[in-house]
Parts: structure tokens; C-alpha cells; sequence
């Protein structure tokens, strides 16, 4: 049978019956909401790339994860800017570093609230890449053992998820057996599985200061041309132990997500990145497009094309505007 018996229309025509025959539902347990944290006392300092986010120092951190749970936001993602950085990333390992300190005065303000912490060495190497530089190449192994026992330090701070972000080969069985050995088995791992050496990285970068020194990143993250690649990083890191995998960027890899969704059946993450968050500000900021509309249809996308959970900085607004509803 086609037209005229079948008419598609006849289920749009209300917005009653449009809900009920709606597939994709954006939900705020879906969100997640990440976090800068920096030194020093009483910071709450605005990143000018990113319109509506902040850095805040520890002590901030309380008053701002109050409100990311009270408007039902499950979970934080933590990224830090140390004080000093150096060769090798001391800051990401040490038992007072900043994230680690973050993580204790969070989990005292709202022990519900989900703490997820990325683990990368970049945004404490005195170069800027994510793991340790040995003869002007990012060395993998060594820089694997270091990934791990930063995962095991904020696991010690009372960290709830281990998001490695690095992008090296073997980085989740290692933090797995780090974490195993030392009594941590409860503490899922949520892989930055497939992730691409994206420009759409641009305004984290101004945010934690980690732009590399010298080269770029593109012999550890992955090519944006590549999608089997994908499959393949994900297939590994699931062996490795991955809980949750995660693809990133999201708007411009939705065939990735698609893929690795028909593929595999863990919990899938997408990270809707900085540079993703200020091109919709700006076109809002001038006017030039409506930010509600657009956002929300953005994310409902990233969900529909197979992510569980959404990585965004958009996360307090969309709670609001999904609760308005
Ligand atoms: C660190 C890291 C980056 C992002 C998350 N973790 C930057 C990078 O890899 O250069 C980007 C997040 C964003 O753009 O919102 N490895």
C-alpha cells in the first residue's frame, strides 16, 4: 500500500500524538557535565571561548556541584590546571594534586553525585602532549605506567569512574590490573575509546592551557577519515576491560557512534566537545540561530545516532529547559 491510503502525516499532526510515536528521547540522566578545576582560593574565572563556563578553584567547587545536582545532573567529568606542570606530569599523580583535591571536596558537598576523572597526562606536561616525550616522540609504555597509577591516585581520592583520554595502546588493562591490584575493583573504567586528533579541541585548550609545545597529536589520536579504526580501538579496549567506551568528538562523527553502537553492546558515551559548544554559542550570541532549539536537537541527535550517555557543557541549561517542558 502506498498514498493515498498511507498518509505519513496523519502522526505529526499533534504534538500528543507526535510524543507517542517519538523514538528519541533526551533524558537529564543521560548528561554529563564537566568540570575545570584550578588553583589558588575564591577563583570562578570565565573561559572566553566557551560562553557559560568557568574554572573554579576547590573551594568553589561545592556552591557549583550543588547546583549541577540539584537540577538532576548524575555525574561531573574533572579536568585540572595545575599550579606547575612539568616533563612528566607530576601534577596528575600526586596524592594532593588539584583533581585529586577537587575530587575529596566534592564527594564530601554530594556523595551522590557521580565523579568521573579524566586521565591524561597533558594538561600537566610541561609540552603539552599526553604522555611522556622521550627522543621528540610521546613513548606509549612508559607513558601507560603513568596513566595508571594517576587512575589509582584519584581512585584513592574517592573517585566513582576512570575515563583515560590519552589515546595509548594497552592504557586500560593497565589501569584495570593498577586499580585490581590495589583493591579497586569496583571502580568502572569509562575509555575514551575512539578519539579523534580533532580541531574541534580548540577552546578546552585555552581553558586548561594544554595546546602541545611543538607537533600535534595525531600519533595517538586518531585520523577523522578513519571508522573501522574506531571499531577496532573499541574491540580492543573493551578486551582491555572497558565498562563504558566512549566517542569523541560527537556532531561530526555520528556514523561513528552508529557504528560502534550495531557493534558492540557496552554502554557507549559521547563527548559533544568544546569547539561543538561555542560555535552554537556564538551563532546564538549574534543572534544568528536559536540556541534552545538548536542544542536540544543537536544532543537528540548524538543520542539518536546510538549514545547512552552525553559528555556536555550544555548539560545545566538542557536540565533546566527539560524540566520547563
Ligand atoms: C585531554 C582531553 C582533551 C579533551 C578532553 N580530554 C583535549 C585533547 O585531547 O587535546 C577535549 C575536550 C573538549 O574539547 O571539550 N586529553
Amino acid at each position: 500500500m502506498g498514498f493515498p491510503q498511507v498518509r505519513l502525516r496523519r502522526l505529526r499532526r499533534t504534538e500528543t500524538l507526535r510524543q507517542m510515536v517519538r523514538e528519541t528521547r533526551l533524558e537529564i540522566a543521560n548528561l554529563i557535565y564537566p568540570l575545570f578545576v584550578t588553583h589558588g582560593k575564591e577563583v570562578r574565572q570565565a573561559i572566553e571561548a566557551m560562553p557559560g563556563i568557568f574554572r573554579f578553584s576547590v573551594d568553589k567547587l561545592p556552591e557549583e556541584v550543588e547546583e549541577v545536582a540539584s537540577l538532576g545532573i548524575p555525574a561531573v567529568l574533572l579536568f585540572g590546571l595545575p599550579e606547575a606542570k612539568d616533563e612528566v606530569g607530576s601534577g596528575a599523580y600526586e596524592p594532593k594534586g588539584i583533581v585529586q583535591q577537587a575530587v575529596r571536596a566534592i564527594k564530601e558537598a554530594r556523595p551522590e553525585l557521580v565523579v568521573i576523572v579524566d586521565v591524561c597526562l597533558c594538561e600537566y606536561t610541561s609540552h603539552g602532549h599526553c604522555g611522556v616525550v622521550i627522543d621528540g616522540e610521546v613513548d606509549n609504555d612508559k607513558t601507560v605506567e603513568l596513566l595508571a597509577i594517576t587512575a589509582l591516585s584519584l581512585a584513592e581520592a574517592g573517585a566513582d569512574i576512570a575515563a583515560p583520554s590519552a589515546m595509548m595502546d594497552g592504557m586500560v588493562a593497565a589501569i584495570r590490573a593498577k586499580l585490581d591490584e590495589n583493591g579497586y575493583e569496583r571502580i568502572p573504567i569509562m575509555s575514551y575509546a575512539a578519539k579523534y586528533a580533532s580541531s574541534f579541541y580548540g577552546p578546552f585548550r585555552e581553558a586548561v592551557e594544554c595546546a602541545p609545545q611543538f607537533g600535534d597529536r595525531r600519533s595517538y589520536q586518531m585520523d577523522p577519515a578513519n571508522v573501522r579504526e574506531a571499531l577496532s580501538e573499541v574491540e580492543q579496549d573493551i578486551q582491555q576491560g572497558a565498562d563504558i567506551i566512549m566517542v569523541k568528538p560527537a556532531l561530526a562523527y555520528l556514523d561513528v557512534i552508529s557504528r560502534v553502537r550495531d557493534a558492540f553492546n557496552h554502554p557507549l558515551a559521547a563527548y559533544n566537545v568544546s569547539g561543538e559548544y561555542s560555535m552554537v554559542k556564538a551563532a546564538a550570541q549574534n543572534g544568528w540561530i536559536e540556541e534552545k532549539g538548536v542544542v536540544l536537537e543537536i544532543l537528540t541527535a548524538i543520542k539518536r545516532a546510538g549514545a547512552d550517555m552525553i559528555i556536555t557543557y550544555h548539560a545545566k541549561e538542557v536540565a533546566r529547559w527539560l524540566t520547563l517542558l
